[in-house]
């Protein structure tokens, strides 16, 4: 085959010779050069000796490599069809953009969804809906016995994702779209930038690398009661949220790409601009349940008695169960727990942690809300889940299994105008969102972006409305997992509180 191409452009370069001696015009030249340029690159090819493909089909492979790169675009672009598209599919793709533009939600003609496939879910209406103006229960009150300032929080917030994974724009839009929804915003575990400062309401996340809650000392990041404390009792910041671990990577500190790391990001975390930044896999600050909860209260104490909870995606069940006996025993505790599932989303992550570490959300969403109940703990402590939570389904899925609140990262990404390009760790995110290159950050136009962070945040919840209407209830906080079914095998259809709250404790 190498020696049938090299033959191939050899004698194209030939007869475009011979072409140009009879007929010497500018075409015949440029079909010359061309010619000339591409039989010295499949010479070329076919000598090298580091791609073996390359030496066997000289030129000719190069175009696998081109179609290699673009299979992602192709795939979204031209094979894709409305359900099959990961990590979001279209559909659902679709309706963030839909509520963000304020475009029209309604699809015709009947569901696309295989209503008779094993794992098909649904909710069971009333014959006597209630009108959906009516419902009640769109914000929740977090704060436990321990806490001074409690917080009504919307029960959608924007999921921790900080400046360094996402642009200075992004994090911009989705501040000003939280302060004009009146929900909230975590800052991820990056710190508090000058974007996140916008008016919206915070949610401060302390994540293992201390960024804006403490500093380096000896290599190893501490925690420092001043630093963390300066920004604790901002008026913006509403909770503290401590983060043990994230779905997409549990057990693996965070990630900022060394490209991603700015002079700006590295000055606000104090750290070297232009290094990969990895934020150590646990805490300094602790290291047994019963200091954590000393920590708990102390970082409560700086924040002047703000509602401090733990984020975590649940790993191993019988810990969890040993911290939440912790508690009881202490009669302390987190204001929240942020549940999230291990098919949660990230800037970067190594594959194996991504696809094979961490308890799915709903598994470990009914673990945790299980153990609360069991150790008497429901009442003071809160549940955030998230978990691609994106349409109002998801949302009504997870608030059936004990979720008081939901939090949305990806959801709210698509609402900035995120294609699913996939580019998150390169710096490349060709729509300005999760990059720190300020030509691609341009791209993002903050004062456009940030109504369609509202919308979405709006139009999602009226949509819960409208489902919660249906079921015949008057109050989100009264939906329960006897209201959702599963379709468990052909002829076989049970309601998810039998399936995960009616035969064991805990999961
Ligand atoms: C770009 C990006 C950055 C993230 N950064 C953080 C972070 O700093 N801290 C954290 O706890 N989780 C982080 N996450 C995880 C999200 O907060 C969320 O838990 C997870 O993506 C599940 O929500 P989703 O399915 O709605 O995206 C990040 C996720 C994304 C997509
Ligand atoms: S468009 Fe691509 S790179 Fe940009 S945020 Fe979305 S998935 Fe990440």
């Amino acid at each position: 085959m190498r020696n049938t191409i090299l033959g191939i452009f050899i004698t194209a370069t030939i007869l475009c010779g011979i072409l140009v001696y009879f007929i010497p015009q500018l075409g015949t030249i440029i079909l010359l050069s061309i010619s000339a340029i591409l039989t010295l690159v499949a010479i070329y090819d076919s000598f090298q000796t580091k791609h073996s493909l390359l030496r066997a089909f000289p030129l000719v492979a190069r175009l696998r490599w081109f179609f290699e790169e673009e299979r992602d675009k192709i795939q979204q672009y031209f094979i894709e069809d409305n359900l099959n598209g990961k990590p979001i599919n279209r559909e659902k793709r679709s309706i963030v953009y839909q509520r963000s533009k304020l475009n029209k939600e309604t699809i015709p003609f009947g569901t696309q969804h295989d209503v008779y496939a094993k794992g098909y879910e649904f909710v069971k209406h009333s014959l006597f809906p209630k009108d959906h103006h009516h419902i009640l229960g769109e914000k929740v009150l977090f704060g436990s016995d321990k806490c001074a300032q409690k917080y009504e929080a919307s029960i959608i917030n924007i999921s921790a994702m900080s400046f360094g994974s996402l642009s200075k724009n992004a994090i911009k839009a989705l501040n000003e779209g939280a302060k004009m929804g009146s929900f909230a915003h975590n800052t991820g575990e990056g710190g508090i930038s000058p974007y996140h400062l916008q008016g919206g309401d915070l949610i401060f996340q302390i994540g293992t690398g201390y960024f804006g809650a403490g500093k380096s000392v000896e290599g190893k990041r501490v925690f420092d009661d001043a630093i963390f404390k300066e920004n604790a009792i901002r008026p913006e910041v509403k909770m503290v949220e401590i983060k043990f671990s994230q779905g997409a990577k549990p057990g693996h500190g965070g990630i900022l790409p060394a490209k991603k790391n700015t002079e700006e990001i590295a000055k606000i975390r104090k750290v070297e601009a232009g290094t990969q930044v990895d934020s150590p896999p646990g805490h300094s600050a602790f290291s047994n349940f019963e200091e954590m909860i000393v920590f708990i209260q102390k970082v409560r104490d700086l924040s002047e008695g703000k509602p401090v909870g733990i984020k975590l995606c649940v790993g191993n069940n019988e810990e969890i169960e040993t911290m939440m006996k912790a508690f009881a025993t202490a009669n302390n505790y987190p204001d929240f727990i942020s549940v999230d599932g291990g098919e949660g989303g990230t800037g970067a992550a190594p594959l194996e942690f991504t696809n094979y570490i961490g308890t799915p959300l709903i598994e470990g969403l009914v673990f945790i809300n299980n153990l609360l109940k069991k150790y008497k703990l429901k009442e003071q402590v809160k549940i955030i889940a998230s978990g691609k939570a994106i349409d109002a389904f998801d949302m009504v899925r997870y608030l059936a299994l004990g979720a008081d609140a939901i939090g949305m990262a990806r959801s709210f990404m698509l609402s900035l105008g995120c294609i699913q390009a996939r580019e998150c760790n390169l710096d490349t995110c060709p729509v300005g969102v999760a990059t720190q290159d300020p030509d691609l950050v341009k791209a993002l136009v903050v004062e456009k972006k940030n109504i369609r962070v509202k919308n979405y945040h709006d139009r999602t919840i009226q949509a819960v409305k409208e489902m919660v209407a249906a079921m015949g209830i008057s109050s989100i906080a009264d939906i329960n997992a006897t209201h959702i079914f599963r379709r468990k095998k052909d002829e076989e259809i049970v309601s998810l509180h039998e399936i995960y709250l009616q035969k064991k404790e805990t999961i």
